[in-house]
């Protein structure tokens, strides 16, 4: 109805203009004809009267020929009669005749367009005629005609044009409105049941199966399929990814609408010092991947308030604008009781789903006082999300396994919003998360997203099969689309990325002075070799492993003792958790054993800094480095590969990774490690301590081409361009099924 509205209103204002501009036209033609049909009329009546004017003349009975003129004027049309029997003789007229008519002056009324008299009587029509008789060659007929009829016929003219052009545009807007609704149904019908694969196959109107068609539908759907996988890598390709890019998305393709991020932690927290409250960065690859993307958006973070001055900054409202120093987009902070921390975070997001999906041999521990905590938690940030939406179909980022339950919270309320969800950590085989004893709880809670995202292909079909093992939902492999209660989640591979360009600031010291600065801030010789370990001091980032490799390249390679040493910068994290705390006292205790072994007075195996260092400062020890050793025992994506890479503008240094990283299946140029083999890390290290620099170079220049073209912006940008195109196929749905009448 809307569409035909949108061709109707138009067409409607043409015909409305079209007749604004025939009325003058109607009245100028009504005129002229009028005045033709007028100036032959006078003719006849000259003709016809002539011989009786010459009788009247010639018998000098002038009282008889205004008798005569007298009956001829009482025809309506006829205002008066005279006649000049030269321009010098008086006029014989009749009493009616207009004082302006002379017999001297008659030639004036003769010349084109002078035939209108305009007095007091209204427009007048003068026409004159040659009477020629015996008497008086020069005799002129003069015969004034009343103009007011012709105005009359031009007012019925118009009232005519006005009706004929109203029934017109009737007539059309029906005839319109009937053809768009048929066409528009059919075409609804078409390209959904083409969607569905059937269009072409059955028959219109009956169910009966057209079978000499399948293989056209089945070219035709795989056509479309190819034109948008086409046009999505023409897209991709063709884009440098920027938060302008971001932007042109967000006020392009989704006409400027909402977006919430939604996650446990927060981009900023503010923390009190003594007298100062003091602004932190987390170490936490998702606030690193999201936080450049907030400041291109201009959204709502909502995550829980944890700082410990973090309530003194909101407003009324709980919210603070970040970052502070150029505040583009605001936090709504959640506020958790202890109870619910230790429940919802520390409980069953960390000591249960985190070890579940990472498989790093720490069994996970699932509590049922854990699971109402993280429920009633999870309806904790759902409902802020639905506060903070400006209209009912927002698109919201739901982030990582500590809201796994939120997506469908959300959808309840909010069914018009694009859920997109992110799980930032691996998925595991269906076996494992079978342990799981609210798996269907999880899974459900999940699929209330529009979109489901995981860094790797991997992650995808694991948890696809998960869904299939356990759930009663459709499971469609060839487009990864999962059905649950009539409601499709598709699951995507987004590998998450970094900043790139990064940050000007952060690479402000040029690297010689970051290598020299380093060495000289640890105690070190100019000339010692250095490793960097960057990581939360958690069991899933291998740093055991890691130290026992770099133990036994010294013992491999004893010409190594004294020349090389490791920093490893370990960020305290959820040290409440048992298995942390025990964790690090093991990283602590074994970087202790090495140094004790390996170390030497001025360099010590490896120097070990437990504490939170801020971006500026871990990317100088990026910079300063000779390689970075990432060992994670299974990690979504690890972005410290990337960061590093990113750092190394120098395009220097060697890149020890992890085969159980998402990174590794991007960056294969890096040294690809198994971290539970001590042996070939240990043997990879060495590898790199005496890589030529050309070959650094080399394997350095290919990984940063990959970063800089698939940075975090892409990332994003693809999840929210397939959200548009999904709102956009959503609408479109939507209209056909209003307008489709039911089949009887
Ligand atoms: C991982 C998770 C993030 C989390 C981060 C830091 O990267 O995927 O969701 O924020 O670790 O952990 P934390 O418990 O300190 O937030």
């Amino acid at each position: 109805m809307r569409l035909s509205l949108r061709f109707i209103i138009p067409l409607l204002i043409v015909l409305a203009a079209l007749a604004y501009a025939a009325v003058p036209l109607v009245d100028r033609m009504t005129m002229r004809w009028s005045i033709r049909d007028l100036d032959l009329r006078a003719a006849l009546v000259a003709n016809t009267i002539q011989d009786q004017i010459q009788d009247q003349l010639s018998t000098e009975s002038s009282k008889k020929l205004l008798a005569l003129f007298t009956r001829i004027a009482q025809d309506e049309r006829i205002f008066a009669l005279g006649y000049c029997k030269s321009t010098s003789a008086p006029m014989l007229a009749t009493r009616t005749m207009p004082d302006a008519i002379h017999c001297d002056d008659l030639r004036k009324y003769q010349l084109s367009g002078g035939n209108i008299l305009h007095g007091e009587k209204g427009a007048l029509h003068v026409a004159i005629n040659p009477v020629a008789t015996a008497t008086d060659p020069d005799g002129e007929l003069v015969l004034i005609h009343d103009l007011s009829f012709v105005e009359r016929r031009g007012e019925e003219t118009k009232r005519y044009i006005f009706y004929s052009f109203t029934g017109l545009a009737l007539i059309v807007s029906l005839i319109t409105v009937i053809i768009a609704q048929l066409s528009w149904r059919g075409w609804m019908q078409g390209i959904r049941s083409l969607m569905r694969g059937e269009g072409l196959l059955r028959q219109p109107g009956t169910s009966i199966q057209i079978p000499e068609l399948r293989p056209i539908a089945r070219d035709l759907q795989r056509l479309i399929k190819d034109l948008e996988s086409e046009h999505h890598a023409r897209d991709e390709a063709q884009l440098n990814w920027t938060p302008d890019t971001l932007r042109a998305i967000l006020h392009g393709e989704l006409r400027g609408d909402d977006v919430i991020v939604v996650s446990n932690r927060e981009p900023y927290i503010h923390a009190r010092t003594g007298e100062h409250i003091e602004v932190q960065q987390p170490a936490s690859g998702l606030v690193t991947a999201l936080e450049p993307i907030m400041r291109a958006c201009s959204g709502t973070w909502v995550a829980h308030g944890g700082g410990s001055a973090d309530r003194e900054v909101v407003d009324r409202k709980d919210r603070v604008a970040v970052p502070p120093d150029n505040p583009s987009y605001q936090i709504r902070r959640i506020w958790l009781t202890e109870e619910e921390e230790n429940g919802y975070y520390y409980g069953f997001s960390n000591e249960g789903l985190w070890p579940l999906c990472h498989i790093a041999h720490v069994r996970p521990t699932f509590r049922s006082s854990d699971w109402a905590c993280y429920v009633a938690v999870n309806q904790k940030f759902a409902d802020a999300v639905i506060a903070e939406a400006k209209t009912s179909a927002p698109i919201v980022m739901v982030q990582d396994y500590h809201l796994a339950l939120a997506p469908r919270m959300i959808r309840e309320k909010l069914p018009d919003a694009t859920v997109i969800t992110f799980w930032h950590i691996p998925w595991p085989n269906p076996e494992s998360f079978a342990i799981c004893p609210w798996r269907e709880e999880i899974i459900t809670g999940l699929l209330g997203s529009s979109i489901l995202g995981f860094h790797t292909q991997f992650h995808c079909n694991n948890f696809v099969d998960t869904v299939d093992q356990f759930m009663e939902a459709r499971v469609d492999r060839e487009t990864l689309t999962v059905t649950l209660g009539g409601k499709n989640t598709a699951v995507r591979r987004y590998p998450i990325s970094i900043d790139w360009p990064p940050n000007p600031a952060l690479m402000e010291t040029p690297a010689e002075i970051c290598q020299s600065e380093l060495r000289k801030a640890t105690g070190l010789p100019e000339d010692q070799l250095i490793g960097i370990g960057v990581d939360r001091l958690d069991y899933t980032k291998g740093i055991i492993e890691r130290f026992n490799a770099i133990e036994r390249l010294f013992g491999l390679k004893p010409e190594w003792i004294g020349r090389f040493t490791f920093i490893q910068i370990a960020a305290p994290t959820r040290s409440s958790i048992p298995e942390y705390h025990a964790h690090e006292e093991l990283v602590r205790l074994t970087a202790a054993r090495i140094n004790q072994r390996f170390g030497r007075n001025d360099a010590p195996a490896i120097v070990l800094k437990v504490e939170h260092h801020g971006p500026r400062q871990v990317y100088e020890h990026y910079r300063g480095a000779d390689l970075c050793f990432v060992s994670s025992l299974h990690d979504g994506m690890n972005l410290v590969a990337k960061e590093f890479v990113a750092a190394r503008n120098d395009e220097q240094g060697v890149l020890v990774l992890s085969q159980f990283t998402g990174a590794a299946r991007e960056l294969p140029e890096a040294l690809i490690v198994n971290p539970y083999n001590t042996d070939q890390c240990a043997a990879a290290m060495h590898v790199a301590l005496t890589m030529p620099k050309t070959e650094q170079r080399d394997r350095m220049r290919l990984m940063r081409g990959l970063v800089s073209e698939f940075n975090v912006y892409r990332w994003a940008g693809r999840m929210l361009l397939d959200a548009a195109t999904m709102r956009r196929r959503g609408r479109l749905l939507k209209n056909g099924s209003n307008n489709v009448i039911t089949e009887k």
